[in-house]
């Protein structure tokens, strides 16, 4: 495939960069996952929009940004013809001379993009029930930076995968917040909930999209923390990113959530989202 790199497209393989980028040295950079449907960006400005955020919260200066994010996000699309796909943008503080802590100044950003295929390239709702664990979340208390450090996250992923599951749920404080890369929704009583935006969590593209949705077809929708107990009594729990879209949760800690399958909120929203993506 071609990727971009600092100004260049270039094949993957001809990609590289040095082991004393700032993001190989200390995960010192920012990262975007946006999904590609018949060949279009979704939700690209909020993508980006995000992305600049997390780059501001790292004061990572966006003059040193090489391009036009969009332009090159279409280039990448067109060079490699793919029709479904996700796009991966990378930005760290690159390299220096020495392994310093303290922010360089004046140095380059790195900037990579890359297009991968959509693990599953279902057009269609995936009713499957996906099974989750919980973990304790120990990352650090900025959750809304897309930080491309994500040991944590990666460490409790493989946990679930040690355990078949599909993913874990961080709880922090008793809370279940949301998945080692994704958000999470509990329906309860009728209502849809998911935690605030906080430093807890990363705010989700999906997540606002479900929520907007929610709200525009006048389903009762409520942002506020909910306990792992509160999840384990849900009438539904789903899952959601970009990858995943939406996805029905129907085991938490081996209990069975609701009947143990998708739901019927699941399925109405899940209709809207798709009806969306048109
Ligand atoms: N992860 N929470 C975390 C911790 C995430 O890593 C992600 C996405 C989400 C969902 O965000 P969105 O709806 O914008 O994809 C929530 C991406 C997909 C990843 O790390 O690959």
């Amino acid at each position: 495939s071609i990727v971009y790199l600092n100004g260049d497209y270039l094949p993957l393989a001809e990609a590289s960069v040095s082991v004393m980028d700032r993001g190989f040295l200390f995960g010192d950079g920012i990262y975007e996952v946006i999904p590609v449907y018949a060949g279009q960006l979704f939700r690209l400005p909020q993508h980006l929009r995000r992305l600049n955020r997390s780059l501001s919260e790292i004061l990572i200066d966006k003059s040193y940004l090489p391009e036009d994010l969009e332009e090159v996000s279409a280039n990448l699309l067109s060079k490699n013809n793919v029709q479904n796909a996700s796009l991966y943008w990378q930005v760290t503080r690159g390299q220096s001379s020495q392994r310093d802590h303290r922010f360089p100044s004046n140095t380059e950003v790195t900037c990579f993009a890359t297009v991968n295929p959509l693990p599953s390239a279902a057009q269609q709702p995936d009713a499957t029930g996906r099974k989750v664990i919980s973990v304790e979340d120990v990352r650090w208390q900025r959750c809304d930076i897309k930080a491309i450090t994500l040991l944590a996250n990666c460490m409790a992923r493989q946990q679930a995968e040690n355990q078949r599951a599909d993913e874990a749920i961080m709880v922090r404080d008793g809370f279940a917040i949301e998945g080692s890369a994704s958000n999470l929704f509990m329906v309860q009583q009728g209502c849809l909930v998911t935690a605030p935006e906080s430093h807890w969590i990363l705010g989700g593209i999906t997540r606002e999209l479900i929520l907007e949705i929610a709200r525009e077809k006048g389903l009762r929708v409520s942002e506020r923390l909910f306990t792992l107990d509160d999840l384990l009594q849900a009438d539904e729990v789903w899952i959601s990113s970009s990858m995943r879209e939406i996805q029905p949760v129907v085991s938490v800690d081996g209990q069975a959530i609701g009947n143990g399958q998708a739901g019927p909120m699941w399925h109405q929203i899940t209709e809207y989202y798709m009806a969306y993506k048109q």
